[in-house]
C-alpha cells in the first residue's frame, strides 16, 4: 500500500530531485505539496512544484502556498545556491495549473485530522508552515504517522554560518516550536532528523547523472565536467533527464565555488528516501533545541546526546548511512520513471 505523504518544501534544486524521487516511487502517494519561502520565495516554490508535476504527468497533486515569510526573522533566500528561479539552469514550461485555494497550514491540519496515524510528514525547507500548523493543532505530532525533517547540523559545521544549517537558519523560531512540540512523546513519535552530518555524505557526481540517463534510455550520454563552459545546457532526449541535468549542473557549479568539488549535496532526496525507508539510515535519540539568542550562533541546532539537560529525547537523528546504496535506489527509481516520459 502506498504511504500517504505531505511534502513541505522550498524548491530548490535538491527539493526538486526529492519530488522526482517521490513521484517515481510506487510506495509513495503525495497527498499535497506545501510551499514555504526559503531557497526562493514561496510563490516561486509553488510555480516550481507545479511545473515539475506537469512535466511528470501528475498535475492533479495539490500545491498549497504557505507562509511567505518566517514567523520572526526577516526572509532570506539563496538564489546564488539554487538559481534565479530555484531550479538552477533548468527552464521548465510555465505551469498551466494553479495554486490551491487552501493555505498550507490548513492542508497540514485537515489532512492529518482526516487520516489520523497514517500520514508521513516530510519537511525539506524551513519549518514555518509546520510551526504555524502546530499552533492551531497541537495534536499534530500524534496525528502524523511519522515526521521526517531535513535540517540542522549536529556534530558538523554549518552551511549558512559556521554553526548553522540553511533550513533552520531561515526560521529558527519555527524550528524551536517544532522540536518543542515533539517533546515528551513516546519514542515512535519522534521526528527523524537528517542533518548536514549525513546529508553532506550524499554527494551526487556527474557519473550518477550518466547512470540515471542510461536507465531512462536517454541519449546522448552527457558526462558533466568542471571544464564545461558555465551553464552548458543539456541535450538529453528525455525531458526529465534534460531538465534535471540543467538543474543539477548549477548546483555542482555552486559547490565548486565553495571548494567542495564538482558535486552536489543531495540533502533533500536523502530525507525523502528516509521518509519512505527509515532503514536506510542509522539513528540515535537526542534532545534537540535551537539557539535563538546567540549573537554568533543564532539558528544553531544543539543536540543533547547524553541527557545532560535532564529532558527526554525529542528526535531521532540520522547518524550514518550508506551513500552508495542510496544512490543505487535513487537512480533506479528516478531513471525507471523517466523512461515512461517522452
Ligand atoms: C538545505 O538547504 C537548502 O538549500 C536545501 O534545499 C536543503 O533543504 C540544506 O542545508
Ligand atoms: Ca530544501
Amino acid at each position: 500500500m502506498a504511504q500517504p505523504i505531505i511534502f513541505d518544501v522550498d524548491t530548490g534544486i535538491d527539493d526538486s530531485l526529492a519530488l522526482l524521487y517521490l513521484l517515481s516511487s510506487p510506495e509513495a502517494e503525495i497527498l499535497a505539496i506545501t510551499c514555504t519561502s526559503g531557497n526562493v520565495p514561496a510563490r516561486q516554490v509553488a510555480i516550481n512544484n507545479l511545473a515539475w508535476l506537469e512535466l511528470c504527468g501528475k498535475p492533479d497533486i495539490e500545491v498549497a502556498l504557505g507562509s511567505e515569510v518566517p514567523i520572526v526573522a526577516p526572509l532570506m533566500t539563496t538564489e546564488e545556491t539554487h538559481g534565479p528561479q530555484g531550479i538552477g539552469h533548468a527552464e521548465l514550461d510555465p505551469p498551466r495549473g494553479g495554486i490551491s485555494p487552501r493555505h498550507a497550514t490548513e492542508v497540514w491540519i485537515e489532512l492529518a485530522r482526516s487520516r489520523p496515524g497514517q500520514i508521513i510528514g516530510l519537511v525539506t525547507g524551513p519549518l514555518t508552515n509546520l510551526a504555524l500548523a502546530l499552533r492551531i493543532e497541537p495534536e499534530l505530532p500524534r496525528l502524523l504517522k511519522r515526521l521526517v525533517i531535513m535540517g540542522g547540523a549536529f556534530d558538523h559545521p554549518g552551511n549558512t554560518l559556521p554553526t548553522t544549517e540553511w533550513n533552520i537558519a531561515v526560521d529558527p523560531e519555527s524550528a524551536k516550536i517544532v522540536f518543542d512540540a515533539f517533546s515528551g512523546l513516546p519514542a515512535d513519535r519522534r521526528p527523524i532528523v537528517c542533518g548536514l552530518d549525513v546529508t553532506e555524505l550524499i554527494e551526487m557526481k556527474p557519473e550518477h547523472l550518466v547512470r540515471l540517463a542510461r536507465v531512462a534510455g536517454s541519449t546522448p550520454e552527457e558526462l558533466l565536467s568542471p571544464d564545461d563552459a558555465y551553464g552548458t545546457r543539456s541535450t538529453a532526449s528525455n525531458p526529465l533527464v534534460r531538465h534535471l541535468t540543467d538543474a543539477v549542473r548549477f548546483y555542482m557549479e555552486f559547490h565548486v565555488t565553495h571548494d567542495q568539488g564538482f558535486l552536489a549535496h543531495m540533502h533533500d532526496p536523502f530525507a525523502a528516501a528516509i521518509a519512505l525507508h527509515p532503514e536506510l539510515g542509522v539513528t540515535r535519540p537526542a534532545t534537540i533545541d535551537v539557539e535563538l539568542a546567540g549573537t554568533l550562533t543564532r539558528g544553531q541546532t544543539v543536540a543533547d546526546w547524553r541527557g545532560l539537560w535532564g529532558r527526554e529525547p525529542n528526535a531521532e537523528i540520522v547518524v550514518s548511512t550508506d551513500p552508495a546504496a542510496f544512490f543505487d535506489h535513487l537512480i533506479d527509481r528516478v531513471g525507471t520513471f523517466a523512461r515512461t516520459l517522452t
